[in-house]
């Protein structure tokens, strides 16, 4: 894939794999993209600015102010305008820095301004790289969504063997390159998602609900994005933390506004996310003032709400794809594909309530994934933003989409 108009920032830090940093510019500068350096002090030690500058055909940065372009280097703006912020080979006090918030150069400055995804690539020796600290920080830059390039094992500058050599410059740019194909995996397309719980008012103060956190369908939400999908989200109350500018948000309470909402866009979509614990039943009647104490005893007569996504189904195109959810405490399997026929669902993701690790809550999810062509995968137990990627993954094995 060219990388023709991408804007790379690429950080280099102190460490001997630095070397390493001329060839990965030159793989990066021929595939067309537009390389941005950042050295740290220390990385000077070990490769020259004027070797990096020559081949970036940019003057390299390292300071605040008055480097030799004798301008302002504002951090915020290399921020901005980068697509990529690689940092190869990113040493492990950089490492500890950025999972700190430690701002004590140019390069950390822009980390923390940054805006476009970060990707690192370790390079030290392998005790370094197995110690608990480094693997703790690593997993911490992970938290924060940035890509980790692991490190790859061979002969190291010590003298000794193991892993720990920064990933190949060509190994790299690999990465670099698919992480700009799957970025634009998704463009143009429109995607649904129905999310979090939905709240029955019994009346003005009270209301039948569920545990969902909506984290799962968040997550897929992100992961759409992430993959140049323009992505509608319609969800039940929560209390996640969600930058909603970044989609088509909608707020709803009852099943009845979910479904209003979604029933209005469904024609629009691509694909169809039904994500959301829908409650089944609603009071047939919301008393107009607070139900009062009186009697020992208290019935209430429900009837049952809507199927979103039985009636969406109804109405799907041969183009549109959906993908449903099922919760089940027994006969999982059975009731998961029942449900998959029933509402007319390309796939079905089955949450597993048996396990320690998933469910409602959780940042953790263990799933089966059944498609309607008979094909299935199980998942271990993962985060659930690994999740939806293997449920994102999932849908070029749907016929429709090939
Ligand atoms: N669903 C929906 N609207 C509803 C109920 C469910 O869109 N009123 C969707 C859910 O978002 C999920 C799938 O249908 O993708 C299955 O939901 P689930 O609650 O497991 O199934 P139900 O049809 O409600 O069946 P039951 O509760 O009897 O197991």
């Amino acid at each position: 894939m060219s990388l023709k108009g991408k804007k790379i920032l690429l950080g280099v830090t102190g460490s001997i794999a630095a070397y390493k940093s001329a060839i990965l510019t030159r793989l990066l500068v021929k595939e067309g993209a537009e390389v941005q350096i950042i050295m740290s002090a220390s990385a000077s030690d070990f490769i020259t600015p004027l070797t990096l500058s020559t081949l970036s055909k940019k003057p390299v940065l390292s300071r605040f102010q008055k480097d030799e372009t004798g301008v302002w280097n504002n951090h915020v703006e290399l921020g901005l305008w980068a697509d990529l912020f690689l940092v190869a080979p990113i040493s492990a006090n950089t490492l500890a820095k950025f999972a700190n918030g430690i701002c004590d150069n140019l390069l950390s400055a822009t980390y923390l301004s940054a805006r476009c995804p970060v990707m690192v690539a370790p390079a030290m020796d392998l005790d370094m790289y197995q110690h608990p600290a480094v693997q703790s920080t690593i997993q911490r830059l992970e938290s924060f969504g940035n890509i980790i390039l692991d490190a790859e094992s061979g002969e190291l500058a010590s003298g000794l063997s193991g892993q720990g050599r920064m990933m190949e410059p060509e190994h790299i740019l690999a990465k670099v390159e698919s992480f700009f194909a799957s970025k634009a995996e998704f463009k143009g397309k429109k995607v649904l998602i129905t999310m979090g719980p939905t709240q029955e008012a019994l009346d003005p103060v009270r209301y039948i609900s569920n545990h969902s956190s909506g984290k799962m369908g968040l997550a897929l939400a992100e992961a759409f994005l992430s993959r140049g999908a323009e992505v509608f989200v319609i969800s039940g109350p929560i209390s996640l933390k969600v930058n909603k500018g970044s989609f088509r948000w909608q707020d709803v309470k009852s099943a009845k506004e979910m479904y209003e909402a979604a029933s209005e866009l469904h024609s629009q979509m691509d694909i169809c996310i039904f994500a959301a614990a829908v409650a089944d039943y609603t009071p047939a009647e919301i008393a107009p003032e607070k139900i009062k104490k009186n009697d020992v005893t208290l019935s209430i007569d429900l009837v049952k709400n809507v199927d979103i996504a039985t009636n969406l189904g109804a109405r799907k195109k041969q183009n549109q794809i959906h993908i449903g959810f099922a919760l089940e405490t027994e006969k999982e399997f059975d009731n998961a594909q029942r449900k998959l026929i029933k509402k007319n669902f390309d796939l079905i993701v089955l949450n597993s309530m048996k396990e320690s690790g998933a469910g409602f809550q959780l940042d953790t999810n263990k799933v089966h994934i059944f498609h309607a062509s008979g094909l299935s995968v199980e998942s271990e137990i993962l985060p659930k933003s690994q999740i939806a990627t293997l449920i994102v993954d999932q849908i070029k094995n749907i016929p429709v989409w090939v």
